[in-house]
């Protein structure tokens, strides 16, 4: 298998969940301007990302990735942008202060558009037309021209990457993520809530906690960790070419990466040992996440990772169990034992979304709160159990106040499912019940430590 590795060696193998693009020459020509095209990110950063992960390998943080299930092309506000950013801060600054433990932030943005699906095709009425894959491939609209493969949206894709990127680098590092402004991140929709005065309280400590550190004589204002944050992006690299065309080589090592995202990682659906993905992932130098679902055996999990991580690098491999509430007491317990047996140091982390997806009467895809809390209470029990570290968790959230999840202090029910239902996927946890989550992540994170 150690067979020549290049940014193209994908292409002799299968691979699942690819699009039927009409005009493969066209496709061919928009993925060589793509190369010419400027990295998004830097070797460096996405270094900067494994050695953080490879603390959250050795227990000593925590990581909190989260974003959309699908970035839109049309809902690219700067406002959208910052609403997201601010649920995740508020989010990290719970687990932080609850937990005391550092949360490393990956956010499932500037990149995040495109999606596998269960049926490569869609019918309404006597229409079947292809199924919707993500922005970067077609369109939502339910007819012949929106759901044509355009190779043209790899270059929107790329655009609308670089501006969403652009304005985080100016959020984190530009006074937005400053800590003193704790308070500023708690939207009018959260603050009312019950969840959100929790927050508020805990704003307050911090304030009183950074008042106190200056009283001590610490100069907190030449503290760049409290005035900035260090905020990484990933997505599901899922179109190969796109991912192909933005690998580059590093000058400085002369490794390659692949410069779209600091992280990306493999979906349940494209995880074959010998397939396209785990080919051309295995090659970049990026931390990268392989999810798996409860379908997985010991041997496979230890095959991805022999594959995925051949030199047992700390921060190198994040697998992300979605195993469904139900599903993982039984299905994880077995997989962790055998990682850990095989000496590769990854990151563990609980996508508690993904196995907990159904079609409530009004046909609406959702998830229950109480579901999610229940995969992750079951994700903790299993670490425990195992005598490792639940490194960290990995949720779909938007910064808007939508109706797509049941559940929660708010008590979302199937009849308000329609009252604000936006997502282009999967349903998403809105700001109140992200932060409610963080809350309760960060009480059974304060039992480990
Ligand atoms: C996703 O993360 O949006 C997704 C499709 O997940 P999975 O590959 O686990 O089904
Ligand atoms: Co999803």
């Amino acid at each position: 298998m150690d067979s020549a590795w290049s940014p193209s060696s994908w292409r002799t193998r299968p691979a699942a969940q690819q699009p039927d693009w009409p005009d493969p020459a066209e496709l061919e020509r928009i993925t060589k301007v793509l190369g010419t095209y400027p990295p998004l990110v830097f070797a460096g950063e996405a270094r900067d990302l494994q050695a953080r992960l490879a603390k959250v390998a050795a227990g000593e943080a925590f990581l909190l990735q989260a974003g959309d299930c699908a970035e839109s092309f049309d809902a690219f506000s700067a406002d959208s942008i910052r609403d997201k950013l601010k649920v995740i801060l508020q989010m990290a600054v719970v687990l932080m202060y609850s937990a005391g433990v550092p949360v490393v932030k990956v956010g499932r943005i500037a990149g995040q558009y495109a999606k596998p699906r269960s049926s490569p095709t869609e019918t309404v009425d006597d229409l079947t037309l292809p199924s919707f894959r993500g922005h970067m491939v077609n369109d939502i609209a339910f007819s012949d021209q929106a759901r044509r493969s355009d190779p043209e949206r790899l270059i929107t894709a790329y655009n609308q990457a670089a501006s969403t990127l652009n304005l985080l680098r100016a959020f984190t590092k530009g006074g937005f993520a400053d800590l003193s402004r704790v308070h500023a991140w708690n939207q009018e929709f959260v603050a009312t809530s019950a969840e959100g005065r929790r927050y508020e309280q805990l704003a307050v400590e911090i304030e009183r906690a950074l008042r106190f550190m200056k009283a001590c004589g610490v100069h907190t204002e030449d503290e760049p960790q409290l005035h900035m944050v260090d905020f990484f992006t990933s997505h599901e690299a899922l179109i190969l070419e796109y991912e192909e065309a933005l690998t580059r080589r590093d000058s400085i090592t002369g490794d390659w990466y692949d410069c779209s995202a600091h992280m990306l990682w493999i979906g349940e659906r494209t995880r074959q040992l010998d397939g396209a993905h785990v080919e051309f992932l295995r090659g970049v130098r990026n931390p990268i996440g392989c999810k798996v679902g409860p379908s997985a055996s010991a041997e496979e999990v230890i095959a991805l990772c022999d594959r995925l991580d051949p030199d047992y690098e700390p921060g190198r491999l994040t697998l992300i169990s979605r195993m469904g509430h139900d599903h993982v007491t039984d299905a994880l317990p077995p997989l962790l034992e055998a990682v850990k047996a095989s000496g590769h140091p990854v990151v563990w982390a609980c996508d508690p979304m993904h196995g907990n997806t159904f079609t409530a009467p009004n046909g609406r895809k959702t998830r229950h709160f109480d579901d999610v809390l229940a995969e992750i209470r079951g994700f903790f029990q299993a670490h425990e159990a195992a005598g490792t570290w639940p490194g960290g968790v990995h949720v779909e959230l938007t910064g808007d106040d939508v109706t797509e999840c049941l559940g929660g202090a708010e008590e979302i029910q199937h009849e308000d499912l329609d009252t604000r239902y936006e997502t282009m996927c999967d349903p998403r946890l809105n700001a109140r019940q992200s932060l409610d989550l963080a809350f309760r992540v960060a009480e059974l994170l304060r039992r480990e430590t």
